[in-house]
């Protein structure tokens, strides 16, 4: 059966597209934030994933305004990456696994997630970053992927609770897998930030730390918060925070904090790095 190893959560800022591209990592403005992936890709070279379950939200790049589903899941054998707007160079193609990603869909549909099935699928930074600091400069991808798109740009948003139980059926779909693979799931954006109005720039490091502290041990107690108190709370970009919620929401087992990094700021946003270990059943023998 397919497993879950772990979770990796990290913002998807586009200026870290441009750093990487520009090979500015070991700059002071930037290396307190590249350093904290040292133990990512040490725990990525050990654990040897094969899939990875991306919960991200897309910025208008396979969506816009005019059509924005709720969720979305990639059921493509290929996703592209383009950029929709930063002028970040493309990354190449990540390969999918229709077969795995339509047994996702199929369980989701089951539990009552009335979801949009993309079997065409461009994948924007909320996806390409992620893989470009898990992997940087790899010649191939060394795993799949399965995108599962959330809406956190065209308010109405799906609330907290939602998008933890979106988290929970993916898990169950995922473990229900009858293939030996090795799943880890990744949830993109945040953590605090606003990039326009009269509150540009806001960030909320007491919230933020509240957040990457619940998230390991109570998740629970942060679905109390409406999506109004997290605008509020964290700034109109900073409910990206959802995507995080649906990973944890993935994991059912015992879950630890491996690692964490916040750094404030990387652009405009209040960056942040976690890794989780989740273990389902017994001790995972060692590889
Ligand atoms: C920034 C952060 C984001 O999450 C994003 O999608 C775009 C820009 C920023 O801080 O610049
Ligand atoms: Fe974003």
């Amino acid at each position: 059966m397919a497993e879950i190893i772990g979770a990796i959560a990290t913002s998807h800022v586009p200026a870290i597209g441009k750093a990487i591209a520009d090979k500015r990592q070991d700059e002071p403005y930037w290396k307190p934030f590249f350093a904290g992936f040292d133990y990512v890709r040490q725990w990525l070279g050990r654990e040897r994933p094969d899939v990875i379950v991306f919960f991200y939200n897309d910025h208008g790049l396979n969506f816009f305004l005019d059509k924005m589903p709720t969720f979305a899941v990639g059921a493509a054998a290929e996703y592209k990456n383009e950029d929709e707007g930063w002028g970040l160079p493309v990354t190449r193609s990540f390969p999918g696994d229709p077969e795995f990603s339509w047994h996702v869909i199929e369980s989701l549909v089951a539990d009552e997630f009335d979801i949009v099935t993309c079997q065409e699928m461009l994948v924007d930074h909320a996806v390409a970053i992620p893989m470009s600091l898990y992997w940087p400069g790899a010649a191939q991808w060394p795993v799949k992927i399965i995108p599962v798109s959330i809406n956190t740009v065209q308010h109405p948003l799906p609330s907290a609770a939602r998008c933890f139980k979106l988290g929970r059926s993916v898990g169950r779909a995922i473990e229900s897998y009858g293939k030996d693979l090795k799943v880890v799931v990744s949830g993109t954006g945040g953590l605090s930030h606003q990039l326009d109005g009269a509150r540009a720039g806001f960030i909320n490091k007491e919230f933020d730390l509240l957040c990457l502290e619940k998230i390991v041990n109570e998740p629970e107690a942060l679905l109390r918060y409406s999506n109004e108190e997290l605008v509020k709370l964290a700034g109109t970009q900073g409910v990206e925070f959802l995507n995080w919620l649906a990973m944890r929401g993935a994991l059912t087992g015992q879950v630890s904090q491996l690692h964490r990094n916040y750094h404030i700021p990387i652009s405009n946003t209040a960056a942040a790095t976690l890794v989780l270990d989740h273990r389902k059943h017994v001790q995972r023998k060692a590889a």
